[in-house]
């Protein structure tokens, strides 16, 4: 494993290599876990070179304690790039490199995507998700970029961000990961106590009761449904339920027999805010 902190580095060190046209990205923000590692491993199939980038990036943080709270673990994570493979780049820059002048980020139109769900709920949030992941693929250019279904809408809107700003590479969306109990795998998962983690498999549990009954009931009575849920759950506190097509992301008013709908879900367990989705057809 090479561990590069400089863009300068990182570009002769890519600019060096033969296979530039084979090369796979996997952006992180480290505090590495089950879920990333698939990616990785993923990443490694399907490429003769592999970056993993962390960086924790400060402009997509509405809230100031989340990113003060966010784990830093460099050297677990490390350990975790190592044994997926020897010859993995691990791209791990300070804060300057990325933000040369003021730790801004960049505005985009993300064609309303970015409007609803965690882009309502968390302003500025997505500009600062599409200013660093826009920064990291004109940087390494890779040909194929790995992200996770975890963060569904933020993977439909880089698929976007690639499409508005010309980025000629491969989008991957993978498939999430999960602890035996069905919680969604998370870096957040972490601040959880023992038995708050196995309470939040609560939220998994609902998503799937609410995939069974979207077979037979309207997008509406689902949604009012898990609200219900979450009222009589003593411990976890619902932010948002949401039901949309799997390309528009606009909450469905109506079902269409040929359209994918996923639904989308944000819940409060102490102070941890998780989120989770399901496909729903
Ligand atoms: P981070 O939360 O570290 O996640 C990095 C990647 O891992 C994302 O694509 C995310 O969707 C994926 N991932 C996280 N948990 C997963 C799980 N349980 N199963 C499958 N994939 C999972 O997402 C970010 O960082 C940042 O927003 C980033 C894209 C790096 C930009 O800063």
């Amino acid at each position: 494993m090479l561990l590069i902190k400089t863009r300068k580095q990182l570009k002769e060190h890519l600019w060096a290599l033969d296979k530039k046209d084979d090369l796979g990205l996997v952006p992180t923000m480290g505090a590495l876990h089950i879920g990333h590692a698939a990616l990785i491993q993923r990443a490694v199939a399907e490429n003769s070179v592999v970056v993993v980038s962390i960086f924790v990036n400060p402009t997509q943080f509405n809230n100031p304690e989340d990113l003060k709270n966010y784990p830093q673990t460099l050297t677990a994570d490390l350990e975790i790039i190592g044994n997926i493979a020897k010859d993995i780049i691990v791209f791990a820059p300070h804060i300057q490199e990325m933000y040369t002048e003021k730790v801004k980020s960049e505005s985009y139109d993300f064609d309303g995507l970015d409007k609803v769900m965690e882009g309502a709920f968390r302003a500025g949030h997505f500009d600062g998700v599409g200013t660093i992941v826009e920064a990291l693929l004109t940087l390494v250019k890779p040909t194929r970029a790995y992200f996770g279904e975890k963060d569904f809408q933020q993977l439909q809107i880089i698929k976007k961000l690639t499409e508005i700003r010309n980025i000629p590479v491969e989008i991957i969306g993978c498939p999430i990961v999960r602890e035996a109990n069905g919680l969604a795998y998370s870096s957040r998962n972490e601040r959880l106590s023992k038995s708050m983690r196995e309470k939040a498999s609560f939220i998994y549990r609902t998503l799937k009761a609410a995939k069974k009954k979207f077979g037979t009931e309207s997008a509406i009575n689902v949604k009012e449904w898990v609200k219900k849920q979450f009222e009589q759950h003593p411990d976890l506190k619902l932010e948002y339920i949401e039901i949309t097509p799997t390309n528009t992301l606009k909450p469905v008013l109506r079902k269409y027999k040929n359209i994918k709908y996923r639904a989308f879900i944000a819940v409060y367990a102490e102070d941890v805010r998780l989120i989770d989705n399901i496909a729903l057809n």
